[in-house]
């Protein structure tokens, strides 16, 4: 796994849409997989920047979110789908007919979560996958002991994630039980995964995900088995890390021509 180390939560989220930018450079029809959370906001304010600035061209690009609330109607404020449209989709030139996030209303949620992955087939796989980390070192909603092979389900949520976005429902009471999201399995079949994580409570999870055992008990360590992993930190997420001043001499001494 390559482990990037900068100063802050901006200088990192830059060096990711640095990252993005390239692929949808080179790549103009790139399937982009998409998270939620705080931790990307900032990277996804960077891509709108550079639409805007820089005239970056989304018009080929097929995008894949991570999750979804159960029960919630894409139109309430604190669905994936309202962050994704308020956060970046509303601001870039994606066609709306290939943003795809899993559908929280459906009668049928194996049949659902059986066409979301025939969907990411079609479209080619994922080429690059953002993805944040849970304290508890989930990554989509993949809590602790979900299978490291499993494919896009139905998953029960923790209490500790339950809690982590009680704001945005009035409360961990009215935060639904229940999710659809990509598998391990799913995440990294993807071609490159992007994971970002910042601020001093993301250090142990961080820690766990990249030094420790592969484990289903930190889902997040399933990506040490992914042949080209990305992680962005700041200072603090990495403040745990055993190898953490290797990892920055790694980066200063990079090759040009390897360099974001
Ligand atoms: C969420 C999401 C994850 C996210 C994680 C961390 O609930 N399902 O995709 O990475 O929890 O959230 P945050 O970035 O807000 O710390």
């Amino acid at each position: 796994m390559e482990i990037i180390i900068q100063p802050d939560a901006a200088e990192a989220s830059r060096v990711a849409a640095r990252i993005v930018a390239r692929l949808v450079g080179d790549k103009p029809h790139a399937v982009l997989g998409f998270a939620t959370g705080n931790t990307p906001l900032q990277l996804y304010r960077e891509l709108v920047r550079l639409r805007r600035e820089e005239e970056l061209d989304f018009s080929g690009v097929t995008t894949f979110n991570l999750d979804e609330y159960v029960g919630i109607a894409p139109a309430h404020p604190s669905s994936f789908h309202s962050y994704m449209w308020a956060h970046l989709f509303s601001h870039i030139n994606v066609p709306k007919q290939r943003i795809h996030i899993p559908d929280g209303l459906t009668a049928d949620i194996p049949a659902t979560c059986r066409h979301y992955e025939q969907a990411i087939r079609s479209a080619g796989g994922i080429d690059i996958q953002i993805l944040g980390i849970g304290t508890n070192g989930h990554i989509g909603f993949n809590e602790p002991t979900s299978s490291l092979s499993s494919r896009t389900r139905i998953k029960t949520l923790t209490e500790e994630s339950r809690k982590h976005t009680a704001a945005g429902f009035g409360g961990t009471g009215g935060v639904p039980t229940h999710v659809i999201t990509m598998g391990l399995g799913t995440i990294i079949d993807s071609r490159m995964c992007l994971l970002l994580a910042f601020g001093k409570k993301k250090a142990r999870a961080v820690a766990r995900a990249i030094e420790g055992p592969v484990t289903a008990m930190v889902p997040g360590s399933v990506l040490q088995m992914h042949p080209r992993t990305v992680a962005v930190l700041d200072r603090e997420a990495a403040s745990e890390l055993e190898m953490a001043d290797y990892y920055t001499w790694v980066y200063d001494h990079k090759p040009d021509w390897q360099r974001y």
